[in-house]
């Protein structure tokens, strides 16, 4: 098939890498030309493990376009994936400004290409060879524009609402139906996920919206929940909300196992065998954070609001995940002392492991408390130190794990990469003024640092 995909970040990218995997001609539509430029050389503006192989892998079979231009990718696709942010107004609401802006251009550049060629893009060349365009100029024909975009219920009918108000639609008579995909990838194993669904969700209102939609997705495993668009819309906010209330749940379970001595790793490992439980997303912490849980659960609280219905959980959620962070900073204030002038070594700066992304990073909300009481950071991360610089300017970060223990009075670990576990701990003792670790991820092993001579404090593990 021959699929547009409009925005190219994590969720855009990923799905049109994979659909074009799956065999189908695939358009990534993002203004930024120099960006495109660089996708169209296999270079991925951010890190994603596996994407920029399966990237350049499309761009050299000719099956992924990425192009800047909305009148070469829309004429030419049947289905049209809205994969654009959807970031939180001060209100909490989703802003879907950039959803309906892209809808707009889709029914702006409805009708027949003016050019079958890709706009030249210096540079853009792959191993010294443009990129090979396939398709020619189709344009006219039926297609369907769905959401993968995180969106309120109601937005795919507003885009319907939309694209039919604009008269380069009308005039050409196209059929169109609209649809809700939601996308379930988590950043840092988005390939794997996008390749290995547990379910495709698929929210139409007609079988030939159904059919394309379909079409699609052959050849991805998981489960095909074939519903109206409303609930498709609704299944994505439920998911995140519910996935997001397990872990403030956990993170109350740890509060009160740190009064009465109980082990909520523990806890949660005796729990999640109980299949209506589930073991996952039980892991105690310094809260969730990232571009979704905040945004997502502040959003459907928003939309039940403005239906006059208090989803007291979910407020109770979101308040459990900011008082996290500020009961982790009063633990190290209790334990050190006043925090100003001591020297504290930061792991992790991204919201998890495996990525760079430092939105709504808890990691990076614990930093600023910690600067905003006078304590000296140095701070190291695998992937993330630039884009944490960039919120936080003033930010001494180090270029090993190993350097942010020199003279330090306490090591906070606050994201869960791995790596960290491994680290030549004993050796990094011996540079630090005392030996004090705060695990805000319950990640390294406590009996091991303790063994090692360390004070060692996490959360729910006394
Ligand atoms: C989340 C969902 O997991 C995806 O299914 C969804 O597609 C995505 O949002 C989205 O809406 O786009 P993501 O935010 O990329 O994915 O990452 P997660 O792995 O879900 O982690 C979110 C946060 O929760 C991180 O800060 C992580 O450290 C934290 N977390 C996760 C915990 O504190 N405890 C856990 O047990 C699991």
């Amino acid at each position: 098939m021959r699929i547009a995909i409009i925005g190219a970040g994590y969720v855009g990218l990923t799905s049109a890498a994979v659909y074009a995997k799956l065999g189908h001609t695939v358009y990534a539509v993002r203004k930024d030309a120099d960006k495109v430029k660089k996708l169209r050389r296999g270079e991925v503006p951010f890190y994603e493990p596996g994407l920029p192989e399966l990237v350049r892998e499309g761009v050299v079979s000719g099956r992924l376009i990425p192009t800047t231009s909305y009148a070469e990718a829309v004429p030419n696709a049947e289905v049209i994936f809205l994969c654009v942010g959807t970031p939180p107004l001060p209100s909490g609401e989703a802003d879907l400004s950039q959803v309906f802006a892209a809808a707009r251009e889709v029914a702006e550049n409805w009708g027949p290409s003016p050019s079958p060629q890709s706009p030249p893009i210096e540079g853009g060349e792959v191993n010294g060879n443009p990129p090979p365009l396939v398709g020619g100029v189709r344009g006219g024909g039926y297609k369907v524009i769905a959401d993968k975009s995180t969106v309120p219920v109601g937005t795919a009918e507003k885009v319907r609402k939309l694209i039919s108000s604009q008269t380069s639609v009308h005039s050409s008579q196209v059929e169109f139906d609209v649809a809700s995909c939601p996308e379930f990838l988590r950043e840092g194993s988005a390939v794997h996920d996008t390749m290995n669904p547990d379910r495709v969700v698929i929210g139409v209102d007609s079988d030939r919206a159904r059919d394309a939609l379909l079409k699609v997705h052959e050849g991805l495993p998981g489960e095909r929940v074939v519903t109206d668009i409303a609930t498709a819309e609704m299944i994505k906010y439920a998911s995140n909300a519910f996935l997001a209330t397990k872990i403030s749940f956990i993170n109350e379970i740890a509060n009160v196992c740190d009064e009465v001595g109980a082990n909520v790793d523990e806890v949660a490992r005796g729990m999640g065998m109980d299949p209506r439980i589930g073991p996952h997303f039980l892991k105690a912490g310094t809260g969730y954070s990232g571009s979704c849980f905040p945004k997502d659960t502040r959003a459907l609280h928003n939309i039940a609001l403005n239906h006059d219905y208090d989803f007291k959980l979910l407020k109770a959620v979101i308040e459990v995940n900011q008082e996290q962070r500020h009961r982790f900073v009063r633990r190290v204030r209790d334990i050190l002392g006043a925090l100003e002038g001591k020297t504290i070594g930061v792991l992790g700066l991204a919201f998890k492991n495996n990525t760079d992304d430092v939105r709504e990073s808890t990691a990076l909300d614990i930093t600023r408390l910690l600067m905003k009481e006078g304590a000296i950071i140095k701070a190291f991360d695998y992937q993330a130190e630039s884009n944490a610089r960039h919120e936080i300017t003033e930010l001494v970060t180090c270029p090993t794990p190993e350097e942010v223990t020199e003279g330090a009075d306490a090591v906070l670990v606050l994201t869960e990469w791995p790596q960290f576990r491994d680290l030549p701990w004993a050796e990094m003792k011996t540079k630090m003024r005392q030996p004090f670790i705060f695990d805000g991820r319950n990640l390294l092993d406590a009996k091991k640092m303790r063994l090692l001579g360390f004070q060692y404090i996490s959360v729910g593990r006394p």
